[in-house]
Formats: structure tokens, C-alpha cells, sequence
């Protein structure tokens, strides 16, 4: 018998909702999204992305019923996003979440949300083990070694911004409008790489750090304005970016190696980054791994990935009862 999973997230500013059949299928998935409202202040403003989720999330429910054409009688177990995120936006998925488990007598199955990012490769074709998930959002750079379905064994991470943070700060610094990410990515391609930006934490660990690649673009622009110029923004973006995807690229290869292993899977936001697509494309070809990146539509936030990994978790008997609560920051496990 199939598993139908109905997957909840609101862990910022996406009201989603996704009917997952085993894992892989996907049956529907409504997302909407709050960036028109946000974008008119330059970032997610916490306490509107909570009113703006309370107000969707009763018609995102309907509309993923309708559009499945399925009724909570076919559904399987309820998955939900925990955390990390805004404890705001997350409790309201969380409070619809229990609220049709305990109506339905359906099962609650938690979920992290990078879990689902990792998963929205599951989407995309079957995971193969061992794998290494790199992990690139707004919140999270990470490196990730699972052995076998739902065991993540983090190999390093930043140590001060996230990557997908870089990319939004150094885009207010280049006077590009929210949401940076793509921008930059765009404006990255028409650019040539002109600007000395530092390799970031260009060591031995699996670790990396953001914050002094960004400080040298805030550096050069301020000298530029001081001497009455003004940076050449596409220049500024491709420079920035390289370093981005050289450091990237670079400390997966190196994990690869090390631990012999020839899947690759890329996750999160900054997974639609087009310069790192191409750069890992190309890599895995000449080194012959197996490289998985969603489609851009399940590389930012959305329900379908928590439906994939939550059909995970529910197979391994992961359930939560009424007291589950919001965490703003957890540890993927
Ligand atoms: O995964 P996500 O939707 O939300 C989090 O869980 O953080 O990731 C959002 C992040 C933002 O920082 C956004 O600027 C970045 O992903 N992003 C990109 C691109 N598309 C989204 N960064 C670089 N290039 C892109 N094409
Ligand atoms: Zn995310």
C-alpha cells in the first residue's frame, strides 16, 4: 500500500503544503510565497511573515486537497517542519499540523528543515549511499556524510554567515535589490572578474567563513566611493561569486576523495545558484561522481521536500505527539 504524506512548512516567509506519495511522487504542492510583501523591506520582516501565514495557511490546505483530489482520509501520517527557522512562522504550520492529526487521527511525524532540502534530491531520482549533501541556504553551509537514509553526519559548516546570507548582504552592498541571491547570480554572468577578493578559509578543514569575503566587497566599494567611483556592479558580482564557487567546489571535491565516496547531492537556495551548477557539473564529470541538484523550484523553501523526508522519518517510526514545539535552531538529525 502507498504512504501519502501531507507535508506542512512555514519556517519563513513560504506558506507550502505538499502531498507526497512514497517519498518520491509528487501529488501536489502549493507554495505561497510572501517575498512581493517582504521585498518592500529589503529582508523578511518576522512578525508579517507570521500574520501573512496565519492568513494562507487554511486556503493552502484546501487548495493542496483540491488539487491532489484527495480527501485527509487518504492521507497517510502529517509531516511538519520543526525547525530551524522563525518561531513565528514555524509555530503556525506547526499549530495546523497538530490541529489536522488530532482531527484526522493521523500520525505527526517532525521534520528538520534541512533534512527536506537534502530530500528534495529524493524528488528529483532515488538517493544513493554514501553521499555527500552539501548544504548551501540562507541559514546553512554545511558538509554532510550520510551513510544510509537519514543518517547525517556533519562534516563542517561556517563559521559566521551562511552562504546565502553572503550573497543577500554583499547584494545590499552592491546596491542590488532584494532577493539578492538570484541577482547577484544573474548580474555574475555578464560580469568579468576584475576585483582581488580573497579565496575565504582556504584551509584543510571542512569548514568556511563568509564574513571577510564580505567585508573586502564592503572594503573596495567604500575606497571606490572615496575616490568618487563607483564599482562596476557585474565586475563586483563575478568576482564575488568565483570565490564563492571555487571555495564550494573545492572543499566538496576534497570530502569526496577523502571519503571515497561518488554521490554528490547540492542543497538548498543557493543550490539554484547557476555558477555552481555549471563548476560541479563539470567537476563531477572529470571525477566521475554522481552529482543530483533539484530543480530550482524545489531548491528554495517548499513543502515537497519535507513530504520526501518526512516519508523517511515516518518508515523509520519518527513520530511527535501535541507538545511538539518550534525550535529556532537545531541540530540536523
Ligand atoms: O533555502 P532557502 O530558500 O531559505 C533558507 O532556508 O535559508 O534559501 C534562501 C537563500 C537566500 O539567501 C537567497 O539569496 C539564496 O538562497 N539564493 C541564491 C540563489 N537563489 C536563492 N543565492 C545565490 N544564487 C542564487 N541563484
Ligand atoms: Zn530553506
Amino acid at each position: 500500500m502507498s504512504t501519502y504524506i501531507l507535508a506542512i512548512e512555514t519556517s519563513c516567509d513560504e506558506t507550502s503544503m505538499a502531498i507526497i506519495k512514497d517519498g518520491h511522487d509528487e501529488i501536489a504542492t502549493v507554495v505561497l510565497s510572501q517575498m512581493d510583501t517582504h521585498a518592500n523591506y529589503g529582508g523578511v520582516v518576522p512578525e508579517i511573515a507570521s500574520r501573512m501565514h496565519i492568513e494562507n495557511i487554511t486556503l493552502v490546505a484546501e487548495e493542496v486537497l483540491r488539487k491532489a483530489n484527495m480527501k485527509m482520509d487518504d492521507i497517510t501520517a502529517i509531516a511538519v517542519t520543526y525547525g530551524p527557522g522563525l518561531i513565528g512562522s514555524l509555530l503556525i504550520g506547526l499549530m495546523a499540523a497538530k490541529t489536522l492529526a488530532f482531527i484526522y487521527h493521523k500520525p505527526l511525524v517532525p521534520v528538520h528543515h534541512i533534512a527536506g532540502h537534502i530530500y528534495a534530491n529524493n524528488l528529483v531520482r532515488q538517493l544513493e549511499f554514501p553521499l555527500i549533501a552539501l548544504v548551501i541556504s540562507g541559514g546553512h553551509t554545511e558538509l554532510i556524510y550520510m551513510k544510509e537514509d537519514y543518517s547525517f553526519e556533519k562534516l563542517g559548516g561556517t563559521l559566521d554567515d551562511a552562504v546565502g546570507e553572503a550573497y543577500d548582504k554583499v547584494a545590499r552592498v552592491i546596491d542590488v535589490p532584494y532577493p539578492g541571491g538570484p541577482l547577484v547570480d544573474k548580474l555574475a554572468h555578464e560580469g568579468k572578474d576584475t576585483y582581488p577578493l580573497p579565496l575565504p578559509l582556504d584551509d584543510d578543514s571542512y569548514n568556511f567563513s563568509f564574513s571577510g569575503l564580505k567585508s573586502a566587497v564592503i572594503n573596495l566599494v567604500h575606497n571606490e566611493k572615496q575616490r568618487g567611483q563607483d564599482i562596476i556592479k557585474e565586475n563586483m558580482a563575478t568576482s564575488f561569486q568565483n570565490r564563492v564557487v571555487e571555495i564550494l567546489t573545492k572543499k566538496t571535491l576534497k570530502a569526496l576523495k577523502e571519503y571515497d565516496v561518488h554521490n554528490l547531492i547540492v542543497a538548498g537556495g543557493v543550490a539554484a545558484n547557476k555558477g555552481l551548477r555549471e563548476r560541479l557539473t563539470k567537476e563531477c564529470l572529470a571525477n566521475d561522481i554522481h552529482l543530483i541538484v533539484p530543480e530550482i523550484k524545489y531548491c528554495t523553501d517548499n513543502a515537497a521536500m519535507i513530504g520526501a523526508a518526512g516519508y523517511f522519518a515516518y518508515k523509520l517510526g519518527r513520530r511527535a505527539d501535541l507538545n511538539l514545539n518550534a525550535k529556532a535552531s537545531d541540530m540536523l538529525h
